[in-house]
């Protein structure tokens, strides 16, 4: 049998990475030693059964076997680049550094060019699930090397939901098929929305939306887990999310897919939509819409609001 992993060096435990290596530590017998900036987060892994460190230095000494491997779980973008840069100078040849946070894809790439060139083995592993994975179970895409993947796999399988986890194939395309993933949920949960406003202010006003959405959990064409997410919301907010703002943020992925579509021609209105209707929930097109106000004012003396 090939030789597997039986310690990992886990490196930031937010809402995601701390639930990763607790069902790391649950579900296997590897040998979990973790590393996050501020300590509450190690001492709760220490509860269950992980080693601590101090930093990453710290963290990669303590990894006594032949082929060490590193799993970050950090913010995209600079915190990860640090972070891959300090373990890059700190790894063997042959160790493993695996990048599951939603890095972007043209990061991800040179990541893995630059790992080859010192010899270290890299993975780009897409996590999805959520924090409600934490109790049923992550689903992750992996790129990169597949030496390092079949060695690491026996921990990717103590966190994933049974076959939510495979191979995707060369540097890069684990975090790309997170990316589309990403970017289909965006046109998902815009559809989720809108219809729910159209139940809210159609014809029907006394709707109980809480209650369409647990029925259409059960049985329908759109039973999801996004609509689950819905039910849920509307539980917690109450129908009205009265409490709310209309004010929805986006991290990247979106835009990063879109971008990419435009490069590859391929049309990909839905996300585009779902992304530019965030922006406009952000205020970014109050310009535009002052701008829209004018022109009809000008041209036929059309309605406007000025400011008192
Ligand atoms: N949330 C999701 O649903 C989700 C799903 C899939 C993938 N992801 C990806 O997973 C990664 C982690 O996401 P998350 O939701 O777990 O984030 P999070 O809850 O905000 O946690 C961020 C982690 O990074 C650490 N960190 C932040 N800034 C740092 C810095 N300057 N130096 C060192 N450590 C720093 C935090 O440490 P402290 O505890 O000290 O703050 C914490 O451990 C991201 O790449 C994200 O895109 C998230």
């Amino acid at each position: 049998m090939a030789d597997s992993i039986k310690e990992m060096g886990f490196a930031g435990l937010g809402r995601m990475g701390g639930n990763m290596a607790a069902r790391l530590l649950k579900n296997s017998k590897i040998k979990v030693t973790v590393w996050n900036r501020s300590p509450e987060p190690v001492k709760e892994a220490v509860k269950k059964g992980a080693a601590a460190s101090k930093d990453m230095k710290d963290l990669v000494g303590r990894l006594k076997g032949k082929r060490k491997a590193v799993w970050l779980m950090l913010p995209a973008g600079n915190v990860t680049e640090q972070y891959f840069q300090e373990l890059l100078r700190l790894l063997n040849k042959g160790d493993i550094l695996i990048d599951g946070g939603n890095s972007n894809i043209h990061d991800t790439l040179r990541r893995h060019k630059e790992a080859e060139k010192r010899g270290i083995l890299m993975l780009d592993i897409g996590v999805s699930g959520g924090i409600v994975a934490a109790t049923r179970g992550y689903a992750m895409m992996a790129g990169g090397s597949k030496e390092a993947y079949y060695f690491v796999e026996p921990a990717i399988s103590a966190m994933c939901m049974k076959e939510g986890y495979s191979y995707m194939g060369e540097g890069g395309a684990g975090h790309y098929v997170k990316m589309v993933h990403n970017a289909i949920e965006y046109g998902m949960m815009q559809a989720i929305a809108e219809g729910f406003d159209l139940l809210k202010n159609g014809r029907f006003k006394n709707l109980d939306l809480g209650k369409i959405a647990h029925l259409w959990n059960h049985g329908t064409i759109v039973t999801s887990f996004l609509m689950e997410m819905s039910e849920s919301a509307l539980k917690n907010n109450g129908n009205e999310l009265s409490k709310l703002e209309p004010w929805v943020d986006d991290s990247g992925e979106g835009q990063w897919a879109a971008q990419e579509a435009l490069e590859f021609q391929v049309p990909f209105v839905a996300n585009a939509y779902a992304l530019h209707t965030r922006r406009i929930s952000r205020k970014k097109a109050d310009y535009a819409y002052k701008m829209l106000a004018a022109i009809r004012n000008e041209f036929g003396a059309h309605a406007v609001k000025t400011k008192k």
